[in-house]
């Protein structure tokens, strides 16, 4: 009789330490991370075709380069993955960079690459492989020279206090 009490009790332990077992067989790198530390991410999926024909505003908008950026002047864009884009200010910085070696030599022409090719610098202090690198699908040759244009004028005496 006392034996097989201690039986029963012994293979309850057993069968406790086995689920602990199978519990902790998941790697951590596969049990899901909490989503606020998940990387953010735009579906390109979810952008239209921006043709350059609509208020700078909506280029801007419909791009979804509000979700991530501050950009003066323009309503809603108040996103903080990216730098704030006032390239009228720090452009320049960006160009004499030691860390900088993509093929741009004017602001225009390094906001070109930097939303055609953002891999080739990635802004100290921001998350890399977080800005789209599929817009030069999505914005129209208008789209992306309005879109040049207007933030070379942007300087960070125009972002709102
Ligand atoms: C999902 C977030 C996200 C979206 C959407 C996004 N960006 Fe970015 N962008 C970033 C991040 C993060 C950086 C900084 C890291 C880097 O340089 O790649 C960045 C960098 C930049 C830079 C370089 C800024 C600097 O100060 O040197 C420019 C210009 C830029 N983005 C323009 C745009 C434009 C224009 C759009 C829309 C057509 C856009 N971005 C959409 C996240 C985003």
């Amino acid at each position: 009789m006392r034996t097989r009490d201690q039986l029963v009790v012994w293979m309850a332990i057993g069968l406790v330490a086995l689920s602990a077992v199978w519990a902790l067989r998941t790697p951590p790198a596969s049990r899901p991370t909490p989503s606020h530390s998940a990387p953010p991410t735009l579906p390109a999926g979810t952008i239209p075709l921006v043709t350059g024909d609509e208020p700078i505003a909506d280029v801007f908008t419909r791009a979804g380069c509000s979700v991530c950026h501050i950009i003066p002047g323009i309503p809603g864009a108040n996103g903080r993955v990216g730098p704030p884009l006032v390239l009228g200010t720090t452009g320049l910085e960006r160009l004499t960079d030691p860390g900088y070696h993509g093929n741009a030599q004017t602001v225009h022409d390094y906001i070109v690459e930097s939303v055609l090719e953002p891999q080739q610098f990635v802004v100290h202090g921001y998350p890399e492989h977080t800005m789209p690198n599929w817009y030069g699908s999505k914005l129209s040759a208008l789209a992306l020279e309005k879109i040049a244009l207007y933030l070379t004028r942007q300087t960070e005496a125009d972002l709102s206090p």
